[in-house]
């Protein structure tokens, strides 16, 4: 038929059931609709029904109507045609007075007639379905988290345009500034939650839910409240740079503090131990709440005695693991311990 190539993506869905559809002033009883699912974006045409390239018609019209709609779209009559609705996209096609669209989109969705030469009945109800992209979904809300993952949810978007949600997408942005990141988490189906792993203790994250379907990706939601997942203890340790005495009965130690990222928390400062190597009872310690501070003297040693020096951050949640050192008082000859250049760790001895 003359209209064919047009309609390569149209399918027929039904052709004989009757329109029970009272459209005022318009009897419809009984009039068969022809119903058509098209691709949002395509251009289509679609005929007048009981019309061909022969027939004689002198006047015409095109009415598209929904529950709520009831438009005249096209008026033709003694060879003028007056498009009175979305002229952009909507034509009539002049030799068989089929209706154009370049392109249909969404709220093309609904049924059409023609009416020809004053005729009060149609010969046909034109039910088009376009699909398209879902709408986006609700904005994602957090209804669980840990240190190191979020518990998602969010409502499936209001309208899916003929089209079920396949699965969704998930973005995520790191911090309150950051940039919004697909990092190739999507659900396996198109439920509507969606555990968000594989992140930082004591981070900001936020995210956005991109709905998907068989016409592709919808807009991305309205963006979650901003989470800042649980802190966990530090993971970090400080390296000892040296550690020597100052007299006889005095250590100075200095160090470098760990990554940042390491801290898991807020830094709150340095814990430092000491014992003799030798004697087995409990280990001094020293609080310097201060993460800026780099260096510390242990007075009040003995003599000529090897000390074991640890030093750890810590935040509210507690301490990371510790940087430790052998280090010696001494009464006669020079001793310099530098951890740096022998780089050894002790944790238990
Ligand atoms: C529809 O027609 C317009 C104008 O002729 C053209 O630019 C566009 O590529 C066509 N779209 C499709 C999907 O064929
Ligand atoms: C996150 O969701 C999983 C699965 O539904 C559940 O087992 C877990 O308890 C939730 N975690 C939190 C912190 O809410
Ligand atoms: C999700 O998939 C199921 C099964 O395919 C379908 O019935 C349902 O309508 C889909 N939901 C959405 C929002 O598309
Ligand atoms: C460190 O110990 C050595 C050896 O006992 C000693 O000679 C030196 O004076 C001490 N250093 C300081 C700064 O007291
Ligand atoms: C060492 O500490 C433990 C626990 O704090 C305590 O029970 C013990 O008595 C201490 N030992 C010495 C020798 O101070």
């Amino acid at each position: 038929m003359w209209w064919c190539l047009d309609m390569v993506v149209a399918s027929i869905i039904f052709s004989t059931s009757s329109a029970n559809i009272f459209l005022s002033n318009i009897d419809l009883t009984d009039v068969p609709i022809e119903s058509y699912v098209v691709q949002a974006g395509d251009n289509t045409s679609f005929p007048c029904t009981g019309t061909t390239e022969y027939s004689l018609v002198t006047e015409l019209e095109w009415r598209f109507f929904t529950k709520t709609q009831n438009i005249k779209i096209i008026e033709y009559a003694k060879g003028n045609t007056i498009v009175a609705y979305k002229q952009h996209r909507i034509s009539l096609q002049s030799k068989t007075h089929a209706l154009n669209f370049k392109p249909i989109i969404a709220q093309d969705t609904g049924n059409y007639i023609c009416l020809v030469n004053n005729r009060p009945r149609p010969d046909g109800v034109l039910q088009l379905i376009v699909q398209d992209r879902p709408d986006p979904p609700g904005r994602p809300l957090v209804m669980g988290f840990t240190s190191r993952y979020v518990n998602l949810s969010w409502a499936a978007p209001s309208d899916v345009h003929f089209s079920n949600v396949l699965y969704y997408v998930i973005l995520i942005r790191v911090g309150e500034k950051g940039e919004w990141n697909d990092n190739g988490n999507i659900t396996p189906d198109n439920r509507t939650n969606y555990k968000m792993t594989g992140l930082k203790p004591y981070s900001v994250y936020s995210f956005k839910v991109i709905a998907v379907n068989e016409m592709g990706r919808s807009d991305p939601s309205q963006e979650s409240y901003y989470i800042i997942t649980l802190r966990e203890i530090p993971s970090g340790n400080p390296t000892i740079i040296t550690a020597h005495n100052t007299s006889s009965s005095a250590i100075h130690v200095s160090w470098r503090p760990p990554d940042l990222d390491t801290i898991n928390g807020e830094f709150m400062g340095y814990r430092i131990t000491y014992k003799q190597r030798k004697k087995e009872h409990n280990a001094s310690e020293i609080y310097i709440r201060d993460p800026d501070v780099k260096s510390h003297v242990i007075e009040n040693l003995e003599t000529y005695t090897q000390y074991l020096v640890s030093v750890a951050v810590f935040n509210p949640e507690g301490f990371g693991p510790a940087s430790t050192v052998l280090v010696m008082t001494d009464e006669g000859g020079e001793y310099c311990f530098k951890s740096i250049f022998i780089s050894l760790t002790f944790y238990l001895l």
